[in-house]
């Protein structure tokens, strides 16, 4: 038996409620709170640092990344070290149906896809038709396309149409796609839950962008409101991880009740 583990880069800034015994600190930068912005090259060699540990090399990967960026798509797929997570997740989970919302080249899917016993499945919803023809063929390439299905559409309303068709529903849910959607996903998404399903969402830091009191774009709002809403919603419980990339971000991990 060998085991399969992940560490993650964990930033814990002395923050606890009164009740544990610590101090609680109101919304603001950390330039505000008189610390130093934490220097890019920590971040980046500390990120390296745990890829190069915990990460397997991966041919199938390496060449996504590079199909996805040949076809002129963003270079916006989750870390190594991320995939690592999910894929722990997922099988620590036991899931057998995935639902992931924002494919791009599948780099993601094709983590969790492999995580999955041979007859499980993943849902992936794209909104780009053109994502898609360059998912499909880095999936099959990593021997994982026949447990993946790709839906093209605009992921609002694609959830929809599966709410209404009474899709069963899923273990395991990734949300990745624009972030503007997040808290619309998440109620959309408790309708293809379970008890005792796991919702990831990717991009919930930004750099520290969810401290300012008025989010400075419609990304950060948008994330702002999705962790606000899954620290809240008493059907969930959830924490939400700092991860380390070239810029802090965070992913956040919720159960359903
Ligand atoms: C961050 S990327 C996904 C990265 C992928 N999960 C990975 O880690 O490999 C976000 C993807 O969501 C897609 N997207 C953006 N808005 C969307 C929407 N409204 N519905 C569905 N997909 C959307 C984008 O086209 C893009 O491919």
């Amino acid at each position: 038996m060998h085991l399969e583990y992940v560490q993650l880069g964990l930033v814990t800034l002395n923050y606890r409620s009164r009740t544990l015994g610590v101090i609680h600190r109101p919304n603001c930068t950390i330039q505000e709170m008189g610390m130093q912005p934490v220097r890019e090259d920590l971040l980046i060699g500390i990120s390296d640092y745990i890829d190069r540990l915990f990460v397997p090399p991966d041919d199938a990967l390496e060449q996504n990344l590079k199909d996805t960026d040949a076809a002129g798509m963003p270079a916006i797929a989750i870390s190594p070290s991320q995939g690592r997570l999910m894929y722990i997740l997922v099988k620590m989970t036991g899931a057998k149906r995935v639902l992931e919302i924002g494919t791009l080249g599948g780099y993601s899917t094709t983590l969790l896809a492999r995580a999955l016993p041979a007859d499980g499945k993943v849902v992936t919803l794209e909104l780009k038709p053109e994502h898609e023809v360059v998912a499909r063929k880095n999936l099959d390439r990593a021997g994982v396309g026949g447990m993946v299905e790709i839906r093209v559409g605009k992921a609002g309303e694609t959830l929809d149409a599966m709410i209404k068709a009474g899709e069963e529903p899923f273990d395991f849910v990734f949300i990745d796609a624009d972030k503007i959607g997040y808290a619309g996903y998440l109620n959309q998404v408790m309708q293809l839950s379970h008890s005792g399903t796991v919702i990831v969402g990717d991009n919930l830091i930004r750099h520290g962008d969810i401290l300012k009191a008025t989010p400075p774009d419609e990304m950060a709002a948008g994330v702002t409101a999705y962790n606000k809403l899954i620290a809240t919603d008493p059907r969930l419980e959830s924490i939400l991880l700092p991860i380390l990339k070239d810029k802090i971000d965070g992913m956040s991990i919720s159960r359903v009740k």
